[in-house]
């Protein structure tokens, strides 16, 4: 699958870079060329020699090294790959590269390079939470760069939680999720997930029972497909889709933001339950019980981000798919909110109570668009996401 691509493997220094080893004879064993480079401090954790011999290829430690600079100079070297992977990725190199430093070979190659980037975070658990490394997180976030894991578990250092290297086999998948040939290759998706927080308050706001579950299988088999996904989501319960880019978002009005700042796209699906309302002034203070009795909350309408979308007259996505939650006669419901929103396509969802859609793991869809509506049998989340990302690629590139 990865047959004629080069990876460019950046080798942090991290306990995890054992398990990079790993990955270097998964990635060749799947038809990749391997370039190495080591910091100085992986080369503390396993040697050059064991990684040269894996990869079959020289391995690149020092930024200053004239035999290098003269075979071949580092802004040539950070060109030659077609991804850029950071694995292990530390606390220190996320910091620099949100940073943009450049003081040693892996630094200057992530600041010199111009194709995607791709980190594999590995560290402790508190340095993984601390909130330096969460901005930076953020950060690297926007700069595009997609991030797969960590994962939780029992740690090198004897802790339990975030901060563990992904398995190199789900790095590769994320990998071949890149480069792979879907038939969605080349094509930028936007996908809208989760429920918004609307603040009432510093303590309190108004939400509703979305778990994003749905919207994360969406972006995971678009994903799957080769689309190059980004995934605005609003505090939702399901894990964060991997080895894509993920934008966080609380309000509608951010989700908005984010979204128009995602486009242009050639296909946006918005599976977020957006509040349609949300409190005109919220409070900078926490509201008090009052003997004058119970407080009294103003709404205003939020901006609704897909019929905004859809109706974009320049730049509006090729395909733009809606969803709607209806408890009764749903196909009827879901074709006037078709029209109403300006979408090619609505998938509607009985999201009655007796069904244990929402918030569940199965679904029960009606896929309406101008050729009319068609139910699709229940079945899991995970199966009508990638049924509806097959769709979309038929919709997008027919026949590949
Ligand atoms: N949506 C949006 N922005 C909003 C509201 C909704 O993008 N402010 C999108 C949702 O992501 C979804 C579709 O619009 O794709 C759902 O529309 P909506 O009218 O909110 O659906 P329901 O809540 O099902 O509608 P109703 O209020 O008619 O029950």
């Amino acid at each position: 699958m990865l047959s004629g691509k080069r990876i460019l493997l950046i080798i942090g220094g991290g306990i995890a870079a054992y398990k990079t080893l790993e990955l270097i004879r998964l990635l060749r064993r799947d038809g990749a060329a391997v370039t190495p480079v080591m910091t100085r401090a992986a080369q503390e954790f396993v040697t050059p020699l064991s990684v040269s011999a894996l990869a079959g290829e020289k391995v690149y430690t020092d930024l200053f090294d004239l035999t290098d600079e003269a075979e071949m100079g580092h802004i040539q070297l950070s060109r030659v790959a077609d991804l850029v992977v950071v694995a292990p990725a530390t606390a220190d190199m996320m910091a620099k590269m949100s940073g943009g430093h450049a003081d040693d070979l892996a630094s200057t190659l992530l600041m010199a390079t111009d194709t995607p980037v791709m980190i594999a975070p590995a560290m402790n658990v508190r340095m993984w939470e601390h909130p330096a490394t969460q901005r930076n997180l953020t950060v690297l976030h926007m700069d595009g760069i997609r991030v797969i894991g960590p994962d939780d578990g029992d740690m090198a250092c004897g802790e339990y939680g975030p901060g563990r290297m992904s398995e190199p086999a789900a790095i590769l998948r994320a990998v071949q999720a890149v480069l792979g040939d879907g038939p969605l290759k080349g094509k930028r998706v936007l996908v809208t997930s989760g429920p918004t927080h609307e603040p009432i308050d510093p303590v309190r706001y108004i939400a509703n029972r979305s778990s994003g579950r749905q919207g994360t299988a969406i972006a995971e088999a678009l994903r799957n497909l080769g689309a190059d996904v980004t995934f605005v989501t609003g505090p939702a319960d399901a894990p964060r889709p991997q080895g894509l880019r993920v934008i966080e978002v609380e309000t509608a009005v951010q989700m908005r933001e984010a979204a128009l700042a995602a486009l242009p796209a050639d296909a946006a699906v918005f599976t977020a339950a957006v509040a349609d309302w949300r409190v005109a002034r919220p409070s900078d203070q926490k509201i008090k019980k009052s003997p004058d009795g119970q407080p009294l909350l103003d709404f205003v309408e939020n901006p609704d981000i897909l019929a905004e979308v859809a109706q974009l007259r320049g730049g509006r996505p090729a395909l733009v798919v809606g969803f709607a939650a209806e408890t009764q006669d749903v196909e009827a419901n879901a074709t006037a909110k078709r029209a109403r929103k300006g979408c090619d396509w609505l998938v509607a969802n009985d999201v009655s109570p007796a069904t244990g859609i929402m918030g569940g793991t199965e679904n029960a869809v009606v896929l309406v668009t101008a050729d009319g509506a068609e139910t699709w049998e229940r079945m899991a989340k995970a199966e009508v996401a990638r049924r509806l990302a097959h769709r979309i690629a038929d919709a997008l590139a027919p026949g590949a």
